[in-house]
């Protein structure tokens, strides 16, 4: 009997055995009860038993396989002690254990040294190089918040290893696109010593100038929540809080998908935008976002624009049900289509038990050629 290459569902490694026992093993996992539905809010437990760790995530599709990463949670600091985490699933219901995607560095001194924050991890896979990116908000460790940097990891294949690349700020000495000769000379003539004091009508209105943008041109603008993007014509782009969380910037990638291309735009300017999650349907760019509250859920934003570049519109609020004023508890992570399914992706943040953060998963259906995303407290997602 020859042997055959079987995947064990518990582990996730490849075993050598004979065909004969592949065969028994298939079918004494397809025997095992199967997820069907979608709990939001629930435990949702992985292969080997236990609750995804994969927080502030997002899906790439590769072959006839999701890969869901995200951040592993520790169970009493949000700090990152793990890296980023990958599971599998051929039906977004049943996920695989495939391990550690990206480990945080035990080198003193790294930018990705254990104990720094490394959230909302997004991969893309770029059909040209055959390489799987990963992008992900960085901050250094001990450093708060204060670096607000993005950070850069590839991979041959989808679960990894990822090879950590670099981190910086974005798009240093870069001004976006809509910059023409008016916007540089209000911003020749700004001077930041006269905004000591934030939050007063003439601060916003700097701010909406690009009072911050002006401020950090040099060092690079910060780049914090994010989420990645691939376009119909595979450009893809990085959409990150910046200009200290009141502003989003939309950055376009070079083709290998590894840096900025140095053409970007800022949208909502001043409107405190965090947790950016989008999606494209009939030509017209969706985008959902949260507030800027922490880890406290706040109301979901929403905005639209017939192309990246803007303009962007705003929107009312697309929840609907209990706690819609609070995006049902959650925050905006990601929006993943499957086929004519989009499903709007949150997080329900447990800031004292990191680990035992939950996922809130609903299908975003469309009223008045408007995305809305009702609460259900189960429903079935079929996968063709
Ligand atoms: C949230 C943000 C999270 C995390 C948290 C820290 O607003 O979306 O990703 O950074 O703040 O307080």
């Amino acid at each position: 009997m020859k042997a055959a290459n079987f995947v064990s569902p518990k582990h996730g490694s490849v075993i050598q055995i004979t065909k004969a026992e592949a065969k028994r093993l298939e079918q004494y996992w397809a025997a095992q009860p199967k997820n069907k539905t979608i709990k939001s809010g629930g435990l949702w437990l992985d292969d080997s038993g236990r609750h995804i760790n994969a927080h502030g995530g997002g899906i790439m599709r590769y072959g006839d396989t999701w890969y869901w990463f995200g951040e592993h949670k520790a169970d009493t600091t949000s700090s990152a002690m793990v890296g980023v985490m990958c599971y599998a699933s051929k039906d977004l219901v049943n996920w695989r254990n495939c391990g550690v995607a990206l480990y945080v560095s035990d080198k003193k001194g790294s930018d990705i040294e254990r104990g720094c924050v490394l959230e909302r991890p997004k991969v893309i896979y770029n059909k040209v190089t055959g390489k799987f990116c990963m992008w992900f908000h960085l901050e250094l460790k001990g450093k708060g918040y204060s670096a607000a940097r993005y950070g850069v990891a590839v991979s041959d294949r989808p679960e990894g290893p990822y090879k950590f690349l670099y981190s910086q700020r974005a798009n240093a000495g870069t001004y976006p696109i809509e910059f023409g000769d008016k916007e540089l000379t209000v911003l020749d003539t700004m001077d930041i010593n006269h905004f000591k004091e934030w939050w007063t009508p003439d601060w916003y209105e700097a701010i909406r100038q690009g009072l911050f943008l002006k401020r950090d041109l040099g060092s690079g603008q910060m780049s914090r929540d994010m989420t990645l993007y691939i376009d119909d014509d595979g450009k893809a782009y990085h959409i990150f809080s910046s200009e200290d969380n009141l502003t989003l910037h939309i950055a376009e990638l070079t083709n290998d998908y590894l840096h900025h291309s140095g053409r970007y735009t800022r949208v909502a300017p001043g409107g405190q935008n965090e947790a950016p999650a989008i999606f494209k349907k009939d030509g017209t760019y969706w985008m959902i976002t949260s507030g800027c509250t922490g880890w406290a859920p706040n109301e979901a934003r929403m905005f639209s624009a017939p192309s990246i570049w803007g303009p962007w519109t705003q929107h009312p609020n697309p929840c609907r049900g209990p706690k819609s004023e609070i995006t049902f508890g959650g925050q905006s992570t990601y929006i993943l289509p499957v086929g004519e399914q989009l499903i709007f992706m949150a997080d329900i943040w447990r800031p004292k038990h990191p680990s035992d953060a939950r996922y809130i998963w609903l299908p975003i259906e469309f009223e008045d050629g408007k995305p809305v995303v009702r609460w259900q407290d189960e429903w079935e997602l079929s996968v063709k």
